[in-house]
């Protein structure tokens, strides 16, 4: 179905001042989930921060509904978290680790994801290995099926790398990981509110996502997915009172659902937002969005592809709505001011946020555009058009 593009803008306050292609970053929150958050600080201000989450009790509880719904788990399965990265941290150091188990991941990694690898392996003796990538830049599974023994003890994966539109195979992960018994945690970072996500079909057990990026939700919201049967035997790597029930002086007893990684204080506010955030994805079609946002990269890769000096650096088959390229002569940052200058919103990409991937294709500070389905194609050619007058 075609997306109701008036309505949309009409509903992104933002797309009045700016032109936003740092969907990737954070995107532009919707008029229904600033208005939820709004209504909910302004009944903290009147009548108390734990009587207003009182008198919301019921919608607040509902947020693991969506967040279920979103990516076909169960609420039971679903801890919300204050960002992707300590969703991904509450389960990874959950994992235990002996000396010699492999850690499988692939290069283009996040850096907050490897630093915690070379933590676990320093700290463990465990090894992290890099899963080769096929001639289109993407983890390869048959490479990947090769390289499994008894000592791999979790396959450990980004989605959509941070730094480009390449778009690893999860599914075909999945089924490995499957097949060979072996946990798979799933960096869905920058996939969830792009495209439609369901854990059964990827075959994940653990999977981390922000509230903020594609999905158009509040700053400092995130969730994590853990499968029942994992979940109720991981011990996550902190507690508190509410994950874990004081039952007697020297016991305490685990939350029997995803909640054990959570602590009691919470932003309901941000929340809330974040459960607007999802049934607003969910009303337009994820899919529907999956079709445009790619739609509106391709037109960029397209223009930019034709201007002299502009070097493009995605990977994959289908690239995903992140477009990263460099300009000839204008460091990244340039780049991003003389956008800026013209009221648009591009970001950056550093080496060290995937050392890895930067260091085996000598990448420089990239530039990084990512439209989303309300952009429009005008959007894209006054980016173009500010790229080619850089000179
Ligand atoms: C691929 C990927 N993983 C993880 C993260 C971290 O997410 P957060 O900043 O919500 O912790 C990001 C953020 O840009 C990312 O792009």
């Amino acid at each position: 179905m075609a997306l109701d593009l008036d309505r949309l803008r009409a509903e992104t306050p933002g797309v009045a001042h700016r032109i936003h292609l740092n969907n990737a970053g954070a995107s532009l929150m919707p008029a229904p989930v600033l208005e939820t958050m709004i209504a909910h600080l302004r009944r903290e201000a009147e009548i108390g921060g734990y009587e207003a989450a009182a008198e919301a009790s019921e919608r607040i509880d509902s947020i693991y509904d969506q967040v279920a719904r979103l990516i076909g788990a169960s609420r039971d399965e679903i801890a919300l978290t204050p960002n992707a990265t300590v969703a991904w941290q509450m389960a990874f150091y959950a994992l235990s680790f002996r000396e010699g188990d492999r850690i499988l991941t692939t290069r283009a990694e996040y850096g907050a994801n490897f630093v915690a690898y070379l933590q676990v392996a320093r700290r463990t003796g465990a090894v992290i290995e890099i899963i080769p990538d096929d001639a289109s830049g993407a983890l390869d599974p048959d490479a990947l099926e090769r390289m499994i023994d008894g000592r791999v003890r979790l396959i450990s994966i980004t989605w959509i790398p941070t730094n480009g539109g390449l778009v690893n195979p999860a599914a075909e992960v999945g089924r490995i990981a499957k097949a060979h018994g072996i946990a798979y945690l799933l960096d869905a970072c920058q996939a969830v509110g792009q495209m439609p996500v369901d854990v059964e079909a990827i075959g994940c057990d653990i999977l981390s996502a922000p509230g903020r990026k594609f999905l158009r939700g509040p700053r400092g919201t995130g969730f994590l997915y853990v499968r029942r049967e994992l979940m109720m035997r991981l011990e996550p790597p902190m507690i508190d009172h509410d994950g874990a029930h004081w039952a007697a002086p020297d016991r305490y007893e685990l939350r029997p659902d995803a909640r054990r990684f959570e602590s009691w204080e919470n932003n309901y506010a941000a929340r809330l937002g974040l459960g607007a955030a999802i049934d607003y994805a969910l009303a337009i079609g994820l899919a529907e969005i999956e079709t445009r946002s790619r739609a509106l990269a391709s037109q960029l890769r397209d223009l930019l592809a034709e201007i002299p000096g502009v070097k493009l650096y995605d990977l994959g088959r289908d690239p995903a709505a992140i477009v990263s390229f460099s300009v000839a002569r204008h460091d990244a940052s340039a780049v991003k001011r003389h956008a800026a200058e013209h009221g648009i919103n591009v970001s950056t990409s550093s080496p060290s946020s995937t050392l890895l991937d930067a260091t085996a294709r000598n990448l420089p500070t990239l530039v990084r555009a990512s439209p989303h389905y309300f952009n429009t194609r005008e959007d894209i050619e006054a980016l173009a058009r500010g790229v080619r007058t850089l000179g």
